[in-house]
């Protein structure tokens, strides 16, 4: 068995999150400051070839066993598909799948699927036009609802919508955004607001919790226990089945499935299986993990590949007990947010 992603309390890391690149072409408010942030150059930013070298060294010698493309938004990448294609060659059994906001991915779909991706999540909070601009700042609904069908069409399903919750702005809709989900066919996960947003804006008082989603929900829909193995997924499931109005008691056929990621309220730290390489090529061992691993300046110097796996073991075996400080996490009065933004973490 070859060496693993190990860390000091037991956990190994066999779900690679690799960031493509720290641009992006919306704004969400949780994410990314009006203007946006002062974006990586070009020569910082690894290359199609050194991703590909980069994911050799985790699969080959470290056991990582899924891959997941970010970014900021990976569609934004021109080289994608290419990238796509010679990761798949290179990798003919590996599960790769991407996050994505869904911008222009109505025209790449199909040749995403050709290239060899598995399937596709897509970051979609509201259905009305006024609600996803003022959250996104950018009036691209149409377009990501013409992505998610295309996706589907294009066989990159089981496809998940990922729907982050602000207080005022999204929250009431929550139901609707589920109806429209299980009609399609697509799971929705509906996600707690982290802190990782680049003005500082995350309150604990504003965001909506685990909680408060199962009582939205409970509006017009029943959830249930999902039978299935939760494995280590941020995702707890439920089946969907109608509410009926009167009796309030479920009614009806299980329509689909919801998860709700709750990180902050109900955080999964124990069974995290992940890594992270962010688009400068850093390891990251945890989202809020203060320290970055330089892995592909090691790489540039001329690093063999077991001197750059070794240093992925190293970075990877001071992975924080939980998130936040060690034992304290995201809902303690002294957690502090991490300088760096989701969009350049990698989601
Ligand atoms: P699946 O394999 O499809 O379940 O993917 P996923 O849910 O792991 O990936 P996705 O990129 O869709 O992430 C969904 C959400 O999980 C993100 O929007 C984040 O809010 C959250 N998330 C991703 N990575 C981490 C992490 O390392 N820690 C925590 N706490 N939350 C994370
Ligand atoms: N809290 C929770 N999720 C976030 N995302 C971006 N910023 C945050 C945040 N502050 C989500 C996006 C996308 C995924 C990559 O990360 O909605 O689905
Ligand atoms: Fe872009 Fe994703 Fe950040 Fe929204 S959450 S600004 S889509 S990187």
């Amino acid at each position: 068995t070859p060496a693993g992603l190990f860390d000091r309390y037991g956990r190994r890391a066999t779900d690679m999150r690799l960031s493509l690149t720290d641009k992006c072409n919306l704004r969400c408010t949780y994410c990314m400051p009006a203007e946006g942030l002062e974006w990586l150059s070009k020569q910082a930013v690894m290359t199609a070839a050194e991703i590909v070298r980069i994911v050799r060294i985790g699969v080959e010698q470290l056991g990582v066993r899924e891959l997941r493309l970010t970014g900021g938004e990976p569609l934004v990448r021109a080289d994608l598909v290419n990238i796509i294609a010679a990761l798949r060659k290179a990798h003919p059994e590996l599960p790769i799948s991407m996050t994505t906001n869904g911008v222009g991915l109505d025209k790449k779909a199909a040749a995403l699927k050709e290239a060899g991706l598995t399937r596709i999540n897509v970051s979609l909070d509201s259905l009305h036009e006024e609600t996803f601009s003022k959250l996104t700042r950018r009036p691209f609904l149409d377009k990501v609802l013409a992505g998610v069908d295309a996706a589907w069409a294009a066989g990159l399903g089981p496809v998940k919508i990922n729907a982050v919750l602000m207080r005022g702005i999204n929250d009431a809709e929550s139901p609707d955004l589920l109806a429209w989900a299980v009609d399609r066919g697509y799971e929705l996960r509906f996600i707690e607001q982290m802190p990782l947003d680049a003005d500082h804006g995350w309150t604990r008082r504003n965001m909506i919790t685990a909680t408060e989603i199962r009582e939205l929900l409970s509006r017009d829909f029943v959830l249930g226990p999902d039978p299935r193995e939760r494995d280590g997924a941020p995702a707890e499931r439920f089946e969907v089945r109608r509410r009926d109005a009167a009796s309030a008691e479920a009614t009806g056929p299980v329509l689909g499935t919801v998860g709700i990621i709750a990180s902050v309220t109900e955080p999964f730290c124990s069974d995290c299986r992940r890594t992270r390489i962010t688009a400068e090529g850093k390891i990251m061992s945890c989202l809020f993990s203060r320290e970055e691993f330089d892995l592909l300046g090691l790489l540039r110097q001329g690093a063999s590949d077991d001197e750059l796996a070794q240093r992925w073991q190293d970075a990877m075996w001071i992975k924080p007990k939980a998130h936040g400080m060690d034992h304290t996490g995201l809902g303690a009065p002294d957690f502090v947010q991490p300088d760096r933004s989701m969009s350049a973490i990698g989601g």
